[in-house]
């Protein structure tokens, strides 16, 4: 049920993408999705479409799909396409799930437009779900007690197919931080404080005004 909504929003996504157009390539299910649906529109009908990737994950979903890929050094992405865990009623969103979300935050603050794909169980009334944060592994003890000292409940990340804690493409830890229901006016400030202490490299709150639209596939 979830996967044929992501289908959807894929399809959608699927028609602003335009010959020649360079595109931020978010990560996650969705996004490969539309990478798989992009390939087959590629090899159609001859197109050339390059991309800055935000993991390994869609670095070579982009490649198995014939997009071209290239940098910020030289491009500035015309549409960002990516995904997320939870979007609230304004277009604020939560992502990290996969913790690729500093890529993810860098390439979206550099293109042009941001468009997020998801399926209608992404969608929630507030931001509530744990606020996935990058650390520098040697600064993990220091601010995981400044994140509690925010009001946070601070879990490091552990994952499957490896002992100890999960690390980050860009060889770091990741923290997933519960906050209460994180209200609409409150986003931009949270993202802020997270940020202001010393060893964190980036967090998964992407406030309203990086968001420029949002598509829901609906099963
Ligand atoms: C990756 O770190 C995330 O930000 C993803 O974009 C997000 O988790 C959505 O993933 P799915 O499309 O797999 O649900």
């Amino acid at each position: 049920m979830g996967s044929d909504g992501k289908y959807k929003a894929a399809k959608l996504a699927l028609e602003l993408v335009k010959d020649g157009m360079v595109l931020g390539i978010g990560s996650g299910t969705t996004v490969e999705i539309f990478l798989n649906l992009l390939g087959e529109k590629i090899r159609m009908e001859g197109l050339e479409i390059y991309g800055v990737p935000t993991s390994y994950q869609s670095y070579y979903a982009a490649i198995r799909n014939g997009v071209r890929i290239v940098d910020l050094v030289e491009y500035e992405p015309e549409l960002c396409i990516d995904g997320a865990d939870q979007v609230d009623s304004k277009m604020n969103c939560i992502k990290g799930g996969g913790g690729a979300m500093t890529r993810e935050k860098i390439v979206a603050k550099a293109s042009k437009k941001v468009v997020i794909i998801v399926d209608e169980n992404k969608l929630v009334e507030k931001l509530s779900m744990p606020v996935p944060v990058e650390v520098l592994p040697f600064a993990y003890g220091y601010v995981s007690r400044k994140l509690k000292d925010l009001g946070s409940e601070v879990k490091l990340r552990h994952g499957s197919g490896k002992v100890g804690p999960i690390i980050t493409d860009n060889g770091n830890f990741i923290l997933d931080c519960e906050f209460d229901k994180i209200e609409d006016e409150k986003v931009e400030r949270v993202e802020e404080d997270i940020n202001s202490v010393s060893g964190v490299v980036e967090n998964g709150l992407f406030p309203k005004a990086i968001v420029d639209k949002v598509l829901v596939g609906k099963s």
